[in-house]
């Protein structure tokens, strides 16, 4: 299978993959040999190599940014949020769908999506934040959440691997720009196979929330959240008016999915355990699914091999840097 590379032309390539002969994006690195099409009219990732004097880009590494917290919400023993200072350009790059930063943590990176971001202005002064939400899960967030408002966390980012599922995500975000579209390209289907359903539970409903704004006008939105590691408080705060319906993943199985029957586009944003369930159970629909892609991700940025997977014909790629 052949993949794309997420920072393909971006400020981050060529990366230490070009420096290692690994590059997915080229075969010019990995073989010697191009095989980018005569009509390619983006940035060939190999000649920056060469003009960089054969290294990494600068910032390949998504170097790290000290980051103020600007404030600490504890909505309950399982979940804080975390509102960082940052500029309001990094803020913007973390609008996008599956944004996420990575913290440092006991030597460690922690990867986090991010919740929400935006900016504040004064007279003279534009500030961007973003938000992230914490569970206490292990020693790593733990650590970080012992760091109280007005100290540093180190963060990179921001990536925008955080979701996989690419068809459908690329299907979402066209929704973001011609809301009706969804239905009306398909006029032989009942109205029902364009909804769009979101499944979320506990701090992975995270990228939904950071896009949601966009979604607003999406005709056909449904949305059911096991809220039992979410507080009913950060969820009225962060669902806005929108409206979703409570679940549990353990006891409403067959109501989920019969609700994953009747939409065309789903976001399951739920643990890898719960990811793996829903996919045995409707394996034909899983070019339909979005799913959170982060779970085994560290450094982010292609080199410490966390999120490192083998397809079935036996090529290993990074999860952190590839489109799936
Ligand atoms: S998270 Fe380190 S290589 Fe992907």
């Amino acid at each position: 299978m052949k993949y794309k590379c997420a920072d393909r032309g971006s400020l981050r390539c060529p990366c230490v993959l070009m420096e290692a002969g690994q590059c997915y994006a080229c075969a010019m690195a990995r073989e010697g040999k191009c095989d980018c099409s005569e009509d390619w009219q983006g940035v060939c990732p190999y000649n920056e190599y060469l003009q960089n004097g054969k290294r990494a880009a600068e910032g390949g590494l998504s170097a790290e940014l000290p980051a103020k917290i600007i404030k600490v919400t504890k909505y309950s023993e399982q979940l804080s949020v975390v509102r960082l200072g940052v500029t309001k350009g990094f803020s913007r790059r973390c609008s996008r769908p599956g944004s996420f930063i990575t913290a440092e943590a006991l030597g460690c990176r922690v990867p986090l999506s991010v919740l929400q971001e935006g900016w504040d202005k004064d007279e003279n002064t534009v500030r961007g934040w973003i938000e992230t939400a914490l569970q206490p899960a292990g020693p790593k967030t733990k650590e970080l959440l012992k760091v109280r408002e007005g100290k540093i966390w180190h963060i990179a980012g921001p990536f925008e691997t955080g979701l996989a599922g690419r068809a459908a995500l690329d299907r979402l975000t066209e929704s973001f720009c011609a809301a009706n579209e969804i239905i009306t390209e398909s006029p032989g289907e009942s109205p029902s196979r364009g909804k769009f359903l979101v499944v979320a539970r506990g701090t992975a409903i995270a990228p939904f929330i950071n896009i949601k704004d966009r979604l607003k006008s999406m005709p056909d939105t449904e949305i059911m959240a096991d809220d039992e590691k979410l507080s009913r408080v950060f969820l009225e705060k962060y669902m806005g008016g929108t409206k979703y319906e409570t679940v549990s993943l353990a006891h409403d199985e067959e109501k989920i999915l019969s609700a994953m029957d009747g939409a065309r586009t789903i976001m399951l944003l739920v643990s890898p355990y719960y990811v793996e369930r829903f996919l045995r159970l409707r394996p034909e629909r899983k070019d339909d699914i979005i799913i959170p892609n982060h779970a085994n991700m560290c450094c982010g940025a292609g080199v410490c091999g966390a999120c490192s997977y083998t397809d079935k014909d036996g090529v290993t790629v990074r999860r952190c840097k590839c489109i799936l």
